[in-house]
């Protein structure tokens, strides 16, 4: 059933994207804002749990794309994650990520596996609209300056809307949807770009001034992003032009993926100066490895 697969290979994915964005946010106030530091790490701990139950039920169903795409974890990621246990003082469970490496065998899941399945994508809803009211809470208390963090508020807005369109996402497999529609694929692509096109001005915007060679190509991927993120919309009213805005999304993605890969191995052995985390540029890695393999698996 290919309900059951996509169920999982979406929760994987998106349940550790989520769980990263609660430490993100957890790291990103001040200290007077405890309680919501607290709070934050309290929606990271049940995402947490929640994704342990993911990986539990997965384990041999994952497809080889996924597997090898690089969208779960990386080959940065477990030392990404000791790096930011170290930094930080908190403790980061690298057992759930070596688990992760035998979730693949792709084998189609049993019928049987329908009630955990459903299941999962409930509780997972029912978390991430939990997620998504803190997210809110946290907007309006930056944008009225009744509190600041030191993610741009223009940052935090952007994992909200990751997480709007996991729900999304979430919700239409729920109602039995599992393939895309051309109109759906091309939406999906109007929403990575403008997240691509973001990663690279964030990217940009945290690399100390001093690293003006890398710092100039973030701000060239961030243009070209730009650029195709008009492309499309152009392309959507007449949708014949949409294949070709989807090669050059691809040939553009591949780029950007190489130097999101570069940027990492460089934060994580310490050849670049800048306040990117290295679980922050891991993370990057694999919002740009997941889109690239949706591209791929609908072109
Ligand atoms: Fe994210
Ligand atoms: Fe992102």
């Amino acid at each position: 059933m290919a309900y059951l697969r996509e169920s999982m290979e979406l929760n994987l994915f998106f349940l550790r994207i989520l769980k990263e964005h609660a430490l993100f946010m957890q790291l990103s106030f001040m200290p007077r804002d405890r309680m919501l530091a607290e709070a934050a790490d309290d929606l990271g701990e049940r995402l947490t749990q929640l994704f342990k139950q993911a990986i539990a039920l997965s384990e041999g169903y994952v497809s080889a794309e996924v597997m090898n795409s690089g969208e779960l974890f990386t080959r940065y990621t477990e030392e990404a994650e000791r790096q930011m246990e170290f930094f930080t003082g908190l403790p980061m469970d690298l057992q759930i990520t070596r688990d992760e490496y035998n979730l693949g065998g792709g084998t189609l899941p049993p019928e049987t596996l329908r009630p955990q399945v459903d299941a999962l994508n409930q509780n997972a809803l029912a978390l991430a609209r939990q997620m998504q009211q803190f997210m809110q809470r946290v907007l309006e208390d930056v944008a009225a300056c009744r509190a600041i963090t030191t993610l741009y508020p223009t940052q935090i807005d952007h994992l909200a809307r990751e997480l709007h369109h996991y729900i999304f996402r979430l919700r239409s497999l729920m109602s039995g949807n599992t393939l895309l529609t051309a109109q759906e694929f091309a939406d999906e692509q109007a929403f990575w770009n403008e997240i691509m096109a973001e990663h690279a001005e964030f990217i940009d915007g945290l690399l100390d001034p001093t690293e003006q060679n890398l710092k100039a190509q973030a701000e060239a991927f961030a243009v070209e992003f730009a650029r195709l993120v008009e492309q499309l919309e152009t392309a959507q009213q007449r949708p014949m032009m949409i294949p070709q805005v989807t090669l050059r999304d691809e040939d553009a993605m591949r780029s950007l993926q190489n130097f999101k890969s570069q940027a990492t191995h460089g934060i994580l052995s310490c050849k670049i100066r800048s306040i990117i985390t290295p679980l922050l540029a891991d993370h990057v890695l694999r919002e740009a490895n997941h889109y690239l393999r949706v591209l791929r698996q609908n072109m």
